[in-house]
């Protein structure tokens, strides 16, 4: 119906890889789980595309976002062949398949930074960054680690510090080398020339630093520019270690090798930028990342007036012809459910698959799963571990299909799930949950179906409207969504025909907003 490339009207669904499906019954979740929930994916949900975070052979300090080769399977998630199955799976019921590219810092067990550290004159040695200590034996600059600490580690048996951004184990590669540009771009190639659809990129812009390696200046105010609690990286303005101009001309290399292939292939990048303008230079003359994910709202106050004013920020921001991207939840902020409220979830679900653009889903959500509390001593996340109270763990518990063993996450008589389930699991999971005629889970089937048949949710103009307060209403083509962020009932007083109410019923009506009730009207 539409014409647009099949990235614009797609639906994106993240799979944490470790939570979603365990077939083995080691309590992680691996490919061929994946696969055997496909069904669920293309058929009862009805997503269109899925991305699942890193599976590549890791120690897993960061549980795979610390890369030991790029082009190859962990065995805890399955073999090569399992994901030519999965890739060929996803195709067969028409949906794309995105991987996470991690491309700003690889293992420490990565055979490139073995070599590195082998010694300063190691061919490889300027595949990472390595400098010399201050006279006083004290790191290069005063960097901090995303996960606090100095973001150098020293290495005795060379006398120098490597750069690692986030945990020693992850050490950053150096990418003005253009040797490292090369073996990247080529490991990126193994897996388009592979068949899949797109990339996710992982912080993306972190991967340029300044030539110099300055010293970034103090923070001036508070500055939040991500939603958990980053001790003393947040007390640093990062002018200088991330946010490079020079990550621009990147993007342009790898849009040319994505725009290379048939069918179109695709880019997201993670970008966490407080300044909108910076933000959008990521799309470029639209010839960089097809878009970058927009987070405004993982870091939003839940009220009608912040929403909007960050949903009408991005419109603005956004180059002439870019494409909008909106993300409540990720595998790095609390749960939405926790973060919002229970009963404010119908109308989330409404709001992220009624804005204009890309839509990215977060597993579970469709559920409400809530953070799990995990205490700080049994975090397995090394942000847990340095910073207690900012663990990860919490968003990244099992998938929840039913009430039988391990909430079908495992199979029968399977080791624990590497995490907790949730302490409703037997009434929280997708079994339940299709039963009942009223659950989030059917409130996301029928909007990701209306969505599939709207021109209007798919191409439409977004305009902020008026509305009553406690209440956030927009247009979108020819539709009015009206979303009530009240426990109160709200007088709307408009007229036309209720296409969608978040309570599923057949009660709404466009004059009014019964409590936390969402509307489409078609006006
Ligand atoms: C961002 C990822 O989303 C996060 O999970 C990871 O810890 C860091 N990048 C480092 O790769």
């Amino acid at each position: 119906m539409s014409t647009q490339p099949w990235w614009q009207t797609t639906v994106i669904y993240q799979i944490y890889p470790r939570s979603f499906q365990d077939t083995t019954g080691n309590g992680i979740g691996d490919l061929p789980g994946i696969t055997s929930r496909l069904d669920y994916l293309a058929d009862t949900l009805g997503i269109g595309a899925i991305w699942i975070s890193p599976f590549y052979r890791s120690p897993m300090a960061d549980f795979g976002y610390d890369v030991a080769d790029y082009v190859s399977v962990d065995p805890l998630f399955g073999t090569i062949d399992d994901f030519d199955v999965l890739l060929d799976a996803v195709h067969a019921r028409s949906m794309k398949l995105i991987i996470d590219w991690v491309p700003n810092h690889s293992s420490d067990e990565h055979p490139w930074f073995v070599e590195s550290r082998s010694s300063r004159d190691n061919p490889k040695r300027d595949w990472y960054v390595w400098r010399d200590p201050k006279p006083d034996g004290s790191p290069p600059n005063n960097w901090i680690s995303a996960f606090t600490g100095p973001a150098w580690t020293f290495d005795e048996n060379t006398g120098q510090y490597y750069l690692c951004t986030f945990t020693p184990k992850q050490a950053d590669l150096n990418w003005r080398n253009p040797e490292v540009q090369e073996a990247m771009l080529d490991d990126l190639r193994f897996w388009l020339d592979r068949g899949v659809d797109g990339i996710r990129v992982d912080v993306a812009h972190f991967v340029m630093k300044d030539p110099e390696l300055r010293d970034n200046p103090r923070a001036t105010g508070t500055r939040t520019t991500l939603s958990r609690n980053h001790g003393e990286y947040d007390e640093y303005e990062h002018l200088y270690d991330k946010g490079h101009p020079d990550n621009h001309a990147l993007y342009r290399d790898v849009r040319a090798l994505l725009d290379s292939y048939r069918p179109e292939r695709f880019s997201v990048g993670e970008i966490h930028l407080a300044d909108w303008e910076e933000w959008a230079g990521y799309y470029g003359d639209l010839d960089e990342l097809h878009l970058p994910f927009n987070f405004s709202l993982v870091h939003s106050p839940w009220t009608p007036n912040d929403i909007a004013k960050r949903v009408g920020a991005a419109e603005a921001a956004i180059p002439p012809g870019g494409w909008p991207s909106y993300v409540l939840g990720t595998h790095d902020d609390p749960r939405t459910a926790t973060r919002f409220g229970s009963e404010q979830m119908p109308i989330a679900a409404m709001l992220l698959l009624t804005l204009r653009g890309v839509p990215t889903l977060y597993y579970g959500d469709e559920l409400a799963l809530p953070e799990r509390f995990i205490p700080a001593e049994q975090q397995l996340d090394p942000h847990g571990r340095n910073l207690p109270g900012s663990g990860r763990d919490g968003c990244r518990t099992p998938m929840q299909w039913d009430d039988s063993f391990s909430a079908g996450f495992s199979p029968s008589g399977a080791d624990a799930p590497w995490l907790p389930l949730s302490d409703d699991w037997v009434e929280r999971n997708v079994a339940r949950h299709l039963a009942d005629p009223q659950s989030l889970l059917n409130l996301y089937r029928a909007l990701l179906s209306y969505r599939k048949s709207s021109l209007s949710l798919q191409a439409g103009d977004y305009a902020q409207i008026a509305a009553p307060d406690g209440c956030l209403a927009y247009k979108r083509g020819e539709l009015t969504v009206a979303l009530n962020f009240t426990s109160d009932d709200l007088a709307l007083g408009l007229t036309g025909e209720v296409v969608l109410s978040t309570y599923l019923d057949d009660a709404a009506t466009a004059a009014r907003l019964r409590p936390h009730e969402g509307l489409i009207i078609e006006v």
